[in-house]
């Protein structure tokens, strides 16, 4: 019998959701005014280019905005200049920072208040990071291995981790602080969202013939949870929406599993799962979809 599963965790966490209904507010209450988001909103094209029909267009930095428009903050946040920043220029911000990002700020900004050396355990490119950074006056230590972190010298350290880390690699760095100095504080701040992402598309392509991972191709997370799945089942297959199923290699397999990166839009599954549902004569497509609208 052919049976399609996808992964229990798959699609927008948490924070990109709110990130998006924000936006959708944002159109909805200021037709007709100029509304910017500064970098993608999501890595996923269809969905930016969706927000951009209905006027809400890209900028690399505010200075890009002009007085008085309305600029929205995506879930990675911005430092704290920005919103200074906006403020002197008169522009309006809808802030959608995460709630888990906006956490890591403050803890950062209160603990270099209070003197300490701050280190962020992460990648010093990402906007999360560079936002973080932005408020504890840009004096972070930002590492990604262990090789980075035994080249800080300073004690009394502050460590939190960017959003995304694995869970291994923030503990081998933060069980080095802890004992080679004096006066470490430790905040565990990754999101549990990416590693039940990654921990249900392992278990589910472990279970399968053939794997589909759904996501933007600029995705990170997505991506990683290609390599993940790549794996456990050889037979796996990146597509950004249906139109790149590989449905001929679809219809030769019988358990066929699919993950969706945090990214992904819940309607890009669901046109996935039906489109390799009208392959199979008994189609499980009801169950996913109502597996879909539960998480
Ligand atoms: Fe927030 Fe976690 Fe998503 S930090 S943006 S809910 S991955």
């Amino acid at each position: 019998m052919k049976e399609i599963k996808l992964a229990k965790h798959s699609g927008f966490c948490f924070g990109v959701r709110e990130a998006l209904k924000k936006a959708e507010e944002t159109i909805d209450q200021n037709q007709g005014k100029k509304i910017y988001t500064c970098g993608p909103i999501i890595h996923n094209k269809t969905v930016t280019d969706e927000l951009e029909e209905k006027g809400v267009s890209i900028i690399s930095c505010p200075d890009d905005a002009e007085s008085g428009a309305i600029v929205i903050i995506r879930s990675h946040g911005e430092p704290e200049k920005f919103y200074q920043e906006a403020k002197a220029r008169e522009i309006k911000i809808v802030d959608a920072t995460c709630p888990f990002v906006k956490r890591i700020q403050q803890l950062v900004k209160d603990a270099k208040e209070q003197g300490r050396n701050i280190v962020v355990v992460g990648d010093k490119n990402h906007p999360e990071v560079i936002g973080i950074n932005g408020w504890c006056d840009n004096e972070a230590y930002i590492v990604l291995n262990l090789d980075e972190a035994k080249k800080i010298k300073a004690d009394h350290l502050f460590i939190v981790a960017q959003t995304t880390l694995t869970n291994d690699l923030f503990q081998e760095i933060a069980e080095y602080f802890k004992k080679e100095k004096k006066d470490v504080i430790v905040h565990n701040t990754i999101c549990s969202a990416t590693a039940e992402r990654q921990k249900s598309c392992m278990e589910t392509a472990i279970d399968s013939d053939l794997m589909v991972i759904i996501g933007g191709s600029d995705s990170s997370n997505s991506k990683k949870l290609y390599e993940i799945s790549k794996k456990y089942c050889e037979n796996t297959y990146f597509v950004e929406n249906k139109e790149y199923l590989p449905l001929k290699e679809v219809e030769k397999c019988n358990k066929i599993g699919i993950a969706a990166g945090a990214s992904t839009p819940e309607r890009i599954i669901k046109e996935v799962i039906a489109t390799m549902s009208e392959l199979f004569t008994e189609s499980k497509e009801e169950n996913l979809m109502h597996g879909l609208m539960e998480e």
